[in-house]
């Protein structure tokens, strides 16, 4: 880990995680991740952005000083999260003069963590300045970016902005920007649609202020720096809006492969007109390449046997994902097939008690789909073509939620 220089003044401490496989034990890393704080050198005092993950703390605190800083005045914590926050107290063990710079709110989250003493503590509201010497930060609160207490901080004379979890992406990189693009993209939307994708309204309030800032240079606290914002100011504008895509997500899982041969027979009838589907076998879910496809698709599908009077465990789980993640899907429909019960999609509605969208009526088959399981297939895909044809003609836009 070492200090490296974004402009005169002002550094990135980039703590990479290569090798980090899962977050909160709940999201996978295909490309690790990293912690990033920033140094920032004024005339009179000198601030941190952020910290790293407590497994990093013993690098960062020897980046810290191997950058030859002599004293750290402030420690401005954008939000309360260990990732970030939980280098705070061997930070202030080095520099124990220094103020930790945040709301009350994110103070009192990370006094519920870990041990802070409050004589530590500099509170600053919403749009607060804190002149450093020739550099001054400006705090701008963003709520629900995607912890209630979280926000950014704008170096004013540098144009950066620091926006901490928001528009980050879960990718280690020795590389101090965005390198190559596309790769970029995807990890930006897997993070998007992971973390922030619930708080999809929030995150268009929060884009709306960094846009008012006019950013030279966005500077998160996950991924690479961003040194053309308007990569990923542009893709957030697009993942938050109310537009979906004609795409078809089906989950499903499948024990004696009638609930698959339903599952074939609907994928054929749509791929054959023209609608884009999604396959997602939820008994080896990647619950991130699932939450990816459900940014933009315009319906969710989900196939199950019946398991005990309820969906199958792997479709309920990725229900309670999806629920979870509030997608802005329009049209929804449930099919399986069943031994001797039906309540199969009573169970499932119940886990997506959050879904906005509007569902089909379900197809099920008891025991292996014969024709009249077909037909009913065959008019689920016709009602799904039209709903989306009707969609279109609107612009495939959705309401706001
Ligand atoms: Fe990267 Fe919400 O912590």
């Amino acid at each position: 880990m070492i200090p490296v220089k974004i402009k005169d003044d002002v550094y990135s401490l980039r703590a990479n995680d290569w090798d980090r496989k899962l977050f909160d034990e709940l999201v996978p890393l295909p490309d690790g991740t990293s912690y990033n704080s920033y140094l920032i050198k004024g005339g009179e005092k000198t601030a941190l952005i952020d910290t790293v993950y407590p497994p990093k703390t013993a690098a960062f605190i020897a980046a810290l000083k191997a950058s030859g800083v002599e004293t750290i005045d402030y420690i401005v914590a954008n939000h309360a999260e260990l990732d970030h926050a939980g280098s705070i107290p061997a930070a202030l063990e080095l520099f124990p003069k220094a103020k930790v710079v945040a709301n009350a709110r994110c103070w009192r989250m990370m006094c519920d963590a870990m041990p802070l003493d409050r004589s530590a503590f500099l509170e600053i509201k919403d749009g607060q300045r804190l002149p450093l010497g020739g550099k001054t930060l400006r705090f701008v609160f963003m709520p629900w970016v995607h912890w209630p207490e979280t926000m950014g901080v704008f170096l004013e004379e540098d144009r950066i902005f620091f926006p901490c979890d928001f528009l980050g992406a879960h990718l280690a990189a020795s590389e101090l920007t965005v390198g190559d693009e596309a790769q970029f993209e995807i990890a930006a939307k897997r993070y998007y649609a992971e973390i922030m994708a619930p708080y999809r309204i929030q995150c268009r309030s929060a884009l709306a202020r960094v846009e008012e800032l006019e950013p030279e240079i966005v500077a998160p606290s996950h991924g690479p720096v961003h040194a053309k914002p308007k990569l990923i100011l542009d893709l957030y504008r697009r993942w938050t809006s109310d537009e979906v895509k004609p795409e078809v997500v089906i989950v499903y899982a499948s024990m004696y492969h009638s609930t698959t041969a339903m599952v074939e027979r609907l994928t054929d009838r749509l791929m054959e007109k023209g609608l884009t589907v999604r396959l997602f076998n939820a008994v080896d879910l990647d619950s991130g390449a699932l939450s990816m496809a459900l940014v933009d698709a315009s319906t969710v599908v989900f196939a199950s046997p019946t398991v005990l009077t309820g969906p199958h465990p792997s479709v309920a789980y990725a229900a309670i994902l999806a629920n979870a993640l509030a997608p802005k899907a329009r049209f929804a429909a449930m099919i399986g097939s069943y031994g001797w019960g039906t309540t199969m999609p009573d169970g499932l509605r119940e886990l997506l008690r959050e879904f906005k969208a509007e569902f089909f009526e379900p197809v099920l088959a008891k025991g292996a789909p014969n024709a009249e399981t077909f037909a009913a297939i065959d008019a689920l895909a016709e009602a799904i073509v039209a709903a989306n044809a009707d969609l279109a003609k609107s612009g495939w836009t959705a309401p706001v939620a």
